[in-house]
């Protein structure tokens, strides 16, 4: 069946606005066979998308007509199209079928949908549950097993949450990778080396837990992981310097990583610091999370859904972070796109408890936010990312002056009125910023980690002195 963008004819029948049922059934019925029909029907486009989940979202909210129509085709994909062997696939931001059809108003279409999920993954679990213990001799599948899954293991294990496929732990690869020589990159030597990290087995077997297949089902693990390695190789750095002011770099800490993305980070630091509080924060939807409830080892680690741009935003952390019972504060972003890298020192500087910030900035502000910026200045990709760290990093510098001198959290300068503009209407003037011209103090650090797999690899970090919130 020819495809159109990664889609197949019945992927762009589905989503023509005038498809009806008989349009459907006359496509489907035509091919051959029984297995030709079912593949048609349970095709996905490239981003993961079966026609079942188009029909799901299209039509609008139930009893519109269109929606009734679009009911109906999906009735009859899961019937004669077999659809049920694809209900538990997720596209995008880790929706199935059912979760679409809930948000587009098809509410007893996604509860039917729901009930042939849950007898799905109820049968999943229950073939699992054999084969496990045929291969182990142990029935549980709560344990981290299955990293290390012996040789009489089936071909295909399945997370018996979503049923996701479950591959080879990427950790325990990249362990061994590292461990014979063939993976030198001296960010992950580091992390394998240190016995609170990929050195200690609690951490290991953790990290192998089927709960975080999110992460280890990753395309671009290796880049991920280096960023989180250097980013908790920061964090370790800011805590200790933070213990070189007086305080006591032991004891509990809570770290907010903000646009967590899957919270690969966050999971680093929750497993490794199992005494400290994570809260991973972004806008995604907690389903693009890995299976956190399933894994006791991370019951230090929250999630916050929220806009870090959104007007409310400080005050939400504030609150978070007031819950942790006035433990110090440490923010990191990683990999922070635009404007968020300004919110984030906001951030770190309204929190009293902060005591400091690491952050790597990633794509630069759109033009129309600051056109007489030195980083809108021409120049090649390089030397405007250069400019826009050195802007943020005389910002983080007047941010650690600030609470160096006693500041009592209060708003920051420059970048209230920067983030202000980002909400305004599109044709307003925009904010002139004003790039702060003295250095940052020794207390703000600069660093360019080429071992982090990624064009951008500049963090900045800024400690202040304890007690000063
Ligand atoms: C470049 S990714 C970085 C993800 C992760 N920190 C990493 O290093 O892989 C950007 C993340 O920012 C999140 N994001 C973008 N805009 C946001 C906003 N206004 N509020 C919260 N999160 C946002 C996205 O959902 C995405 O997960």
């Amino acid at each position: 069946m020819p495809r159109v963008g990664g889609e197949s004819a019945l992927h762009v029948l589905i989503r023509s606005p005038t498809c009806c049922l008989a349009d459907i059934e006359a496509l489907v019925e035509s091919v051959a066979t029984e297995s030709e029909r079912h593949a048609l029907c349970n095709a996905k486009s490239t981003n993961g998308t079966t026609p079942l989940m188009i029909a799901a979202m299209s039509g609008g909210r139930y009893p519109a007509p269109r929606a009734v129509e679009m009911t109906s085709i999906a009735r009859y994909l899961l019937d004669r199209g077999g659809a049920g062997r694809t209900i538990t696939a997720s596209a995008g931001k880790r929706l199935r079928a059912a979760d679409l059809a809930e948000q587009h108003g098809k509410v007893r279409l996604a509860a039917e949908l729901r009930a042939l999920e849950a007898a799905q993954l109820g049968a999943w679990r229950a073939e699992q549950e054999q084969l496990h213990e045929q291969a182990s001799g142990t029935a549980s599948l709560a344990d981290c097993s299955f990293a290390a899954a012996p040789a009489a293991a089936p071909p295909v294990r399945r997370c018996t949450r979503c049923g996701v496929q479950l591959r080879e732990c990427k950790f325990t690869a990249a362990r061994r990778a590292v461990r014979s020589g063939e993976q030198t990159n001296p960010l992950l030597a580091a992390f394998f080396a240190d016995e609170r990290l990929g050195g200690s087995e609690r951490v290991m077997s953790a990290l192998s837990s089927p709960a975080l297949h999110a992460l280890n089902n990753k395309r671009e693990f290796t880049r991920e992981f280096t960023e989180a390695a250097a980013m908790l190789f920061a964090l370790r750095r800011l805590v200790s310097s933070e213990a070189e002011v007086g305080a006591e770099a032991e004891g509990r800490w809570h770290v907010v990583d903000l646009c967590c993305g899957k919270a690969f980070l966050a999971t680093l630091i929750a497993v490794a610091h199992p005494d400290w509080s994570v809260t991973a924060v972004d806008l995604n939807d907690e389903a693009y999370l890995p299976h956190f409830a399933d894994l006791p080892q991370l019951s230090n680690l929250r999630y916050l859904r929220a806009d870090v741009l959104g007007a409310g935003f400080v005050g939400e952390v504030a609150k978070a972070v007031a819950r942790e019972g006035g433990a110090r504060t440490v923010v990191l972003g990683m990999h922070l796109c635009g404007l968020l890298s300004l919110r984030a020192i906001e951030l770190a500087e309204a929190l009293p408890e902060a005591r400091g910030l690491s952050l790597a900035p990633c794509c630069l502000p759109g033009r129309r936010w600051c056109p007489t910026a030195s980083w809108c200045e021409p120049g090649d990709h390089h030397a405007k990312y250069d400019r826009w760290c050195d802007f943020l990093e005389g910002k983080l510098g007047a941010a650690v002056r600030r609470r160096g001198d006693g500041g009592d959290g209060g708003p920051p300068g420059g970048s209230v009125d920067l983030m202000r503009c980002a909400t305004c209407a599109d044709d307003e003037p925009v904010v002139a910023v004003e790039e702060d011209a003295e250095l940052p103090p020794p207390s703000c650090r600069r660093e360019v980690v080429d071992a982090i797999v990624s064009s951008k690899r500049t963090l900045l970090s800024g400690v202040w002195a304890a007690g000063c919130g």
